[in-house]
């Protein structure tokens, strides 16, 4: 079976589909900007998903998808385990590529970008089992989803002069008000390997934060939390989208997270979409009540 390992070359699934579909046009504009699509209720799509499949040899996790994220919004994408979440949004952030299908990104369509290529445009995000650098502090993790954002040289940031000392004080500033946001100036020196699971995973949307990205996909973010810590976090979340104003997609299993946070919600279950709207719309759908008990097809 051909395997496909997040951020890996190897990633790469052949895309038979692309080749006979020509190329795609470059969606920006002339002047170099980045075409809003507006959409009948006036919020403008920042991401679209379009009829999106993606195989690992004989095994479909996505097959034929399409929906979109309006800016400023937290949508949900939910599912029986296996359904293709995860691999959804490896797809939106560059880590698998799928066979058929277009994703467009703040109007400029693509198949195929890698995800330095996605982080640089503005799309951040957490992953199922956190990926930290579990040897270094709190801070220095945070401070590292600053990286693309650092302009001046290696040789500059040595000197520790000029141009570069004074944006290595911006970067600091920048990972300070995060900090104080997510409320883990306590731990800041720590190693984070060290720390209880529920603040790694704290860290971990600090780091992703500090990327300032447009699009953050979170997945699974208050997986082995206890009540109190998904309040905790179900404030953050909320308060990045509305102090922040960045859009989320958010995959999450605890279904009254999802009822709270979310303004619309996606549902996958084997690789199909089977529901798509507001959150009370698609708690009343019966397919999707089926998917969730298990119901055979
Ligand atoms: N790298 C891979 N190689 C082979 N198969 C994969 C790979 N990644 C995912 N799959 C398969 O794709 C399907 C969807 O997996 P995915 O991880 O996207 O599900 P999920 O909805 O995130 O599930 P969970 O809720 O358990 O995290 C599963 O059948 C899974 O086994
Ligand atoms: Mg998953």
């Amino acid at each position: 079976m051909t395997t496909a390992t997040a951020g890996d070359s190897k990633t790469e699934v052949s895309t038979t589909a692309g080749s006979t579909n020509g190329s795609i046009p470059d969606g920006s504009t002339t002047d170099g900007s980045i075409p809003d699509v507006a959409t009948s209720d006036g919020k403008a799509t920042l991401l679209s998903v379009e009829n999106v499949t993606l195989s690992f040899g004989g095994v479909k996790a996505i097959e034929d998808i399409s929906f979109d994220i309006l800016e400023g919004e937290i949508r949900a994408i939910i599912g029986p385990n296996g359904a293709g979440k995860t691999s959804m949004l490896n797809v939106i952030n560059g880590f698998y590529h799928p066979q058929q299908g277009t994703i467009t990104f703040r109007g400029k369509p693509r198949r195929r970008m890698r995800p330095y290529e996605a982080a640089a445009s503005g799309i951040a995000r957490t992953f199922q089992n956190v990926a930290l650098f579990k040897g270094m502090s709190t801070l220095d993790n945070v401070m590292s989803g600053r990286s693309l954002k650092m302009h001046r040289g290696l040789f500059w940031q040595m000197l520790h002069v000029g141009p570069a000392r004074r944006e290595e004080i911006e970067h600091r500033q920048r990972v300070e008000e995060i900090i104080d946001f997510l409320e883990i100036a306590h731990i800041r020196k720590q190693p984070v390997g060290k720390l209880p699971y529920g603040l790694q995973k704290r860290v971990e949307l600090g780091r992703a934060m500090a990327m300032e990205p447009d699009l953050l996909l979170l997945d699974e973010p208050m997986a082995g939390m206890n009540l109190e810590e998904k309040e905790d976090m179900s404030r953050y979340i909320i308060g990045l989208n509305d102090e922040f104003r960045t859009t989320i997609a958010l995959i999450e299993h605890d279904m009254g997270v999802v009822m709270d946070l979310a303004d619309r919600v996606v549902v996958l279950d084997y690789g199909r979409k089977i529901g798509d709207g507001p959150p009370e719309e698609v708690q009343q759908s019966q397919q999707v009540i089926d998917a969730y008990l298990g119901v055979a097809r």
